[in-house]
């Protein structure tokens, strides 16, 4: 037996206990008459000592450990002596003193230690993965994210939910993103895709009568990475009949907040906050706010109209927007400072950023070609103080709401305005497409199986022929809202979803729509649609990105962090290489000659 206790559970009660211990040496301190171990184990760490005095054999190996040999040891547990209890661990009122030690294997000297890992390369630590994932930190990251999953599974199980495991190897759906192609050497020429998400099988799960379907599952999307995407990435994905879409919001509400008390011991409110689309752009500038502070966007166009500033009543005129929002206490910056904030709004989009500091009166380049009584009302509409300033931004919807919902990112957390905590949001009636100026066409904004709103659906119906081939934007086809909803978490969208159309012609219609011909509907998703004619029931459901819900619920900055063994930027395991170079052999049984640039 190599053990009978974990290093981390021993406590003063054990004293005078003897004990068997297993673990790696994470810290070696040699005083000469006595040697100190800090010996690691996946429960933490406990102070071994080795004495002449208690074994003459175990102290002259003990001369030998280095960091991260592994070993396993006997002792007994004593108090620590007054003065030199360790209160920064969990163990450290004891320690024990060694009768036995046995070296089970030596290690190579560290590429980095585990102590100032953080400060190592991230390249470093990824190749070295095993190592990166004996910290401590690492550890309590992936223990949160075991019990998150379990927690997401006893609680779908005791609602009826069945664990259903869908095919990996299959064919492309439509999540927006570039598929990951697997070749099939048994039909050569033909490519199975790895699924985006099991949105068809899930919905055809439905039409299978199973009612309740839930699974946690990888998706694979070849798409530009950041801090909180991986090409590969796991879902909470949830699909279930005879629902609406109060019934799919209060579930996920159960779920996340048994998760969060079970995991976290944190309570979260039974009901999250809902916004709507044209709230969450109008206010925050985002479909995924942050809504811990305020900031928000504060339209300034009938007090802008008073101006003689040409760049805002230019931007009216031409149907556009001018906002503010507020720079608590900035009315300190430096010029050099202001011009790097104009930067950073031009890098977002905008043509410039016009301001105005509150600084005993008004100051402002542009101050001129407004009235001091203009001014006074524009500070009082977002709140502005002595030592305020404000920032504005003229131009089209979209640019004044993407600029400003940035830049009101950044600011607060420059200005340490966003407090801790975890704030769930839902946002919901999306527009049910989005216009594409690139390619002359409308794409589903959420994916093709959404539903419209009830009245969304009737319009549709009655629309005449020519609305869906339109090779310009619709008013009446932009105005349709959905039936979807995404799932906001401090910023984050961590779910989406929405409840489906179930009816074929109506399947079929949306896929006109969207320029999808009947023949490429059918070679894409005939299986869905044959599906449908067969007494397919209403359903609906969502999916929740379980890697971006556990790194919140770390507080990581990066999704990489809660991943075992996680992709780089450029889609590649640098511990095992892939993705490599494969034989010639493997290539010819696929039928497969390369084609590389030089
Ligand atoms: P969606 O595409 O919104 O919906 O994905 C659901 C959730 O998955 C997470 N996610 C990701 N996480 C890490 N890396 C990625 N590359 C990545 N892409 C998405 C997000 C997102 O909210 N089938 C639909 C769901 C449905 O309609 O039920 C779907 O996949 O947290
Ligand atoms: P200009 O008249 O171009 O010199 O601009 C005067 C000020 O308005 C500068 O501070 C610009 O950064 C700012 N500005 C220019 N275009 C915009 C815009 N679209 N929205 C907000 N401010 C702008």
């Amino acid at each position: 037996m190599f053990r009978d206790k974990w290093c981390g559970e021993l406590r003063d009660t054990s004293a005078g206990s003897n004990v068997n211990l297993a673990g790696w040496v994470f810290r070696r301190r040699d005083h000469g008459g006595l040697i100190f171990v800090d010996l690691r184990d996946r429960s933490g760490i406990v102070q071994v000592v080795f004495s002449p005095d208690v074994s003459v054999e175990a102290h002259g190996l003990a001369h030998d450990l280095r960091s991260e040999f592994v070993i396993s040891v006997q002792g007994e547990v004593r108090c620590r002596p007054e003065g030199t209890v360790n209160t920064d661990i969990a163990t450290g009122r004891v320690e024990i003193y060694a009768s036995k030690l046995v070296v089970l294997n030596e290690s190579a000297p560290l590429p980095f230690t585990l102590e100032d890992a953080a400060e190592a390369s991230e390249m470093l630590r990824l190749k070295h993965r095993y190592l990166d994932m004996r910290r401590p930190e690492l550890q309590r990251n992936f223990i949160i994210r075991h019990k998150a999953a379990k927690g997401v599974r006893d609680y779908l199980d005791e609602n009826g939910f069945l664990e259903i495991e869908t095919p990996m190897l299959t064919k492309s759906t439509p999540e927006g993103a570039r598929d990951y192609l697997v070749p099939s050497r048994l039909n050569p020429g033909n490519f199975y895709a790895l699924p985006q998400s099991p949105q068809i099988f899930k919905q055809i799960l439905m039409v299978a009568g199973m009612e309740r379907y839930f699974q946690i599952v990888k998706c694979f999307r070849d798409e530009d990475l950041r801090s909180d995407r991986q090409p590969e990435f796991t879902q909470i994905d949830i699909e279930m009949s005879f629902t609406d879409q109060s019934e799919v919001l209060e579930l996920v509400e159960g779920m996340i907040g048994r998760v969060f008390s079970d995991v976290l011991d944190i309570s979260l409110e039974k009901k999250f906050e809902v916004l709507t689309y044209k709230d969450a752009m109008e206010r925050f500038g985002s479909d995924k706010p942050d809504v811990r502070f305020g900031m928000e966007l504060t339209d300034m166009a009938d007090l802008a109209k008073a101006s003689s500033f040409k760049v805002f009543l230019d931007a009216i005129e031409s149907g556009g927007r001018v906002k503010a929002i507020l720079g608590k206490g900035m009315a300190g910056l430096s010029r050099k400072d202001v011009d790097m904030l104009t930067e950073d709004a031009k890098a977002f989009g905008a043509k410039g950023l016009a301001w105005i500091k509150v600084k005993g009166g008004f100051e402002s380049p542009i101050a001129k070609f407004f009235t001091e009584e203009i001014m006074k009302q524009m500070a009082e509409r977002v709140k502005a103080e002595e030592g305020d300033m404000i920032l504005f931004v003229a131009d089209t919807d979209s640019v004044v709401h993407n600029v400003l919902g940035r830049m009101r990112l950044d600011l607060a957390k420059k200005l340490n305005l966003i407090p801790e905590g975890f704030k769930f949001l839902w946002v919901t009636g999306f527009p049910l497409l989005e216009w594409n100026d690139d390619e002359k066409r409308y794409a589903a904004m959420h994916h093709p199986f959404t539903s419209p709103t009830d009245e969304g659906i009737a319009k549709m119906l009655q629309m005449p022929d020519e609305v869906f081939g339109a090779k310009s934007e619709s008013p009446e086809l932009s105005s349709l809202t959905a039936k979807a909803y995404d799932l906001v978490l401090n910023g984050y969208e961590v779910g989406g979803g929405s409840i489906r159309i179930h009816r074929k012609e109506i399947q079929r219609r949306m896929f006109s729509l969207l320029g999808i011909s009947d023949e490429e509907a059918n070679e894409k998703f005939g299986f869905l649609l044959d599906a449908l004619q067969y007494g397919a029931p209403p359903h609906g459901g969502i999916a929740l990105g379980l890697d971006r819900l556990v790194m919140l619920m770390v507080g990581a900055a990066s999704i990489r962090e809660v991943i075992a063994f996680p992709k780089t930027q450029k889609a590649s395991c640098v511990m095992s290489g892939a993705p490599s170079v494969v034989d010639q052999k493997q290539l010819r049984e696929l039928y497969i000659k390369l084609n590389l640039p030089l």
